[in-house]
């Protein structure tokens, strides 16, 4: 973990109670996003993610989840070197897909990557805003694995551990820049 993203998240993610649903608090970016200084210690602590120990870049590709992703990921790969993959939500990406459903508290959502966005064999750093239940990164990891390439990593800004997103990933190197 990076000090200049931990305290970066911690002055400028704000909390908003009972949004979308009552009971639930929001993490929202959007603070973080618009301040320049914060929004690039986040987007190096996430590339750490990417780098091995002399830092050396150590994959092949960044794939990002629709929306709240998008937003980390793109700048996560140009700092890479490497390209940006779109995870989308259901009848977004034009060309031959994949496709994984999965459960959400009330009903079922489906997450969707071109099948030729990864190539067989391509190490993936996967990047998201919150890991929570842990349904759309593991999704995620399954759409990857589909088109044969391997998820090296995933790393997130924000970690609920009070919730089984962890377990729910599976055994892969995982990292968040703060946990709540
Ligand atoms: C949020 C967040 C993560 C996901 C985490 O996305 O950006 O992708 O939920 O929750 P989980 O671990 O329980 O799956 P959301 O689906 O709300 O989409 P958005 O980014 O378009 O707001």
């Amino acid at each position: 973990m990076t000090q200049p993203a931990a305290e970066a998240i911690e002055r400028l993610v704000r909390d908003i109670p009972d949004f979308p649903q009552p009971g639930i608090v929001f993490k929202d970016i959007t603070p973080l996003l618009a301040d320049p200084d914060g929004f690039g210690a986040v987007v190096d602590g996430l590339a750490a993610a990417g780098r091995g120990p002399a830092g050396e870049v150590v994959v092949d590709k960044v794939v990002g989840m629709e929306a709240r992703g998008f937003i980390l990921a793109a700048p996560v790969a140009l700092a890479l070197g490497v390209g940006f993959v779109p995870v989308r939500k259901a009848g977004k990406l034009p060309g031959e897909i994949h496709s994984v459903s999965y459960e959400l508290e009330y009903g079922e959502a489906v997450l969707e990557l071109h099948r030729d966005g990864v190539a067989p064999g391509d190490r993936v750093l996967v990047v998201d805003d919150v890991l929570a239940t842990g349904g759309t990164a593991r999704a995620t990891r399954e759409l990857v694995e589909r088109c044969g390439a391997t998820v090296a990593a995933m790393t997130v800004l924000i970690e609920l551990t009070f919730l089984p997103g962890r377990s729910a990933i599976g055994d892969l190197p995982f990292t968040a820049l703060a946990q709540v």
